[in-house]
């Protein structure tokens, strides 16, 4: 008599054949059946501006949370929540098959950034069109959110309700999908904390980052930190007549502009005291194997209209984005901006300004050491004030845990090649919290492209990756159910 250690392995075997030879073909089929509507789903979701930046635009963000919960429950969901904040909603949903599977946790986000400079738009950011494009021979969708990140969360979505209807769903899932990324993500702590059995999972899966290429597939498993404060410069209680006053009292745009631009020396490192104590320094090795990765640099610098690249001496620029801090200004201004000229010497200056940062820095410690730095940096005559926005941790995932080799194999179905592993620039702060809070690492599997101009005008996804997307996603769930068996 077999032992029963071996009938087990025996049928799970035999199941995992069929879903082997079977699952291909009927997802691009369904796929194929069904891509009409899968897109102009996608399309309605782009009409709502849920621009969560701007107060203006709250009822839009509100409502696509609606339509959000509504989608995940046609894709197949039991239980869809609206989860109130003390910001926007946190749309929840799960279907839950069987207690003894792992679980999957799906988290995007609904919110989108501001779309100015809305004139910059060939089209309307929120009337989405799809564009045939040289490397997107499928059409492209052109608007605000299509890749940041309405269309890579819907892929998820899309990916669920293709895994209900043809009963290829092999383990549990949960969505957690929020609409205050682009902001900050401050209410999700504050669900995590209150909900952590409810949110409790095998696996955490997100969609918000991109791929080398369309023939490149890659797995992100780095994200950059982030300290993002909003600088203050007073010198005179009020503007002045800059041909009576100029010259005698300190004028604060000047002032501003010559403390930021200490803020680098000539090497383009960053000069507050103590900022690089606790980088990471990856070895030889590490640094050689990334500069294995294809990329090139003419393409780079074409791509963006540049001459050369620019950046702290002594990096890669695939280094400078990605393994190395940096100190950004985001937004100046102060004065007269207005049409002519106005002679004046202004009462204030300001500036945004981030720091993208990477292990081990601590935000919160940036965020203090700029401070003080930035503090000490003004002159008599001025007063400076350093007001911290928000912030996160940044966050690496090793290549041996089971989501990341589960996500691997998923690639190699889809893709025919193995992934490349690669840390982003960008930032998603609330996937360090969720392995603190949740203990789960996070596999991110983006399918965005840096040419699809994210945050900026003409914002789009390819239509070949949204589908890419959709078939990728069901395989990351079979393989991450039988590696966890
Ligand atoms: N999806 C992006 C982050 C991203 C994009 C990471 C591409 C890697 C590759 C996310 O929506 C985002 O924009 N994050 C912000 C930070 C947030 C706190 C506003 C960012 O990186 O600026
Ligand atoms: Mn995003
Ligand atoms: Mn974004």
């Amino acid at each position: 008599m077999k032992p029963n250690f071996y009938k087990k392995f025996e049928t799970d075997f035999r199941i995992f054949t069929r879903h082997q030879k079977n699952a291909m073909a009927t997802i691009q089929k369904y796929l194929e059946e069904h891509k009409d509507r899968m897109l102009q789903e996608l399309v309605d979701l782009l009409k709502i501006p849920s621009i969560s930046a701007d107060k203006a635009y709250k009822a839009d963000v509100i409502k696509t949370a609606d339509v959000v919960k509504q989608r995940l429950e046609e894709a197949g969901c039991d239980v869809v929540e609206i989860c109130e904040t003390p910001g926007y909603p946190i749309v929840y949903g799960e279907k839950i098959k069987d207690k003894s599977l792992p679980t999957v946790l799906v988290y995007g986000h609904y919110d989108v950034q501001p779309p100015d400079p809305v004139n910059l738009w060939d089209s309307p950011p929120f009337e989405p069109v799809i564009k045939k494009t040289e490397l997107h021979p499928d059409g492209a969708i052109y608007a605000r959110g299509s890749c940041d990140d309405k269309g890579q969360m819907y892929m998820h979505v899309k990916a669920l309700e293709y895994m209900t209807k043809n009963d290829e769903l092999p383990c549990n899932v949960k969505f957690m999908i929020e609409g205050e990324e682009e902001v900050g993500s401050e209410s999700l702590g504050w669900f995590l904390e209150r909900n952590r059995e409810k949110l409790a999972n095998d696996v955490i899966l997100i969609s918000d980052t991109g791929m080398i290429a369309k023939d490149v597939p890659s797995i992100t498993t780095g994200l950059r930190g982030l300290s993002y404060v909003e600088v203050e410069v007073t010198g005179p209680n009020r503007d002045l007549h800059s041909g009576l006053y100029g010259g005698a009292v300190a004028n604060p745009i000047n002032i501003l502009t010559k403390m930021i631009a200490s803020l680098h020396d000539d090497d383009n490192h960053i000069t507050v005291e103590g900022f690089y104590d606790k980088v990471e320094e990856l070895s030889v090795e590490e640094r050689e194997k990334m500069a294995e990765a294809p990329f090139s640099l003419e393409n780079y610098k074409s791509a963006l209209d540049i001459d050369a690249v620019y950046g702290e001496k002594g990096f890669s620029t695939n280094e400078r984005n990605s393994i190395r801090p940096t100190l950004d200004v985001n937004g100046i201004w102060g004065g007269y901006i207005g049409e002519g000229a106005k002679t004046v010497i202004p009462s204030k200056a300001f500036a945004k300004i981030s720091m993208r940062l990477v292990p081990d820095q601590d935000w919160q410690e940036i965020t203090a050491l700029f401070k003080l730095h930035f503090e000490k940096l003004a002159p008599k005559g001025v007063r400076v004030e350093v007001k911290p926005h928000h912030g996160g941790q940044a966050y690496v995932t090793p290549i041996d845990s089971d989501g990341y080799k589960a996500a691997s194999k998923a690639y190699e179905k889809t893709f025919g090649k193995t992934p490349i592993p690669q840390r982003s620039g960008g930032s998603i702060p609330i996937v360090s919290l969720f392995e603190r809070e949740l203990k789960s690492k996070t596999i991110l599997m983006g399918f965005g492209l840096d040419s699809d101009a994210i945050h900026s005008p003409n914002e789009h996804f390819g239509v070949w990756n949204y589908f890419k997307g959709i078939e990728t996603i069901p395989w990351f769930y079979h393989f991450f159910t039988k590696i966890k068996k």
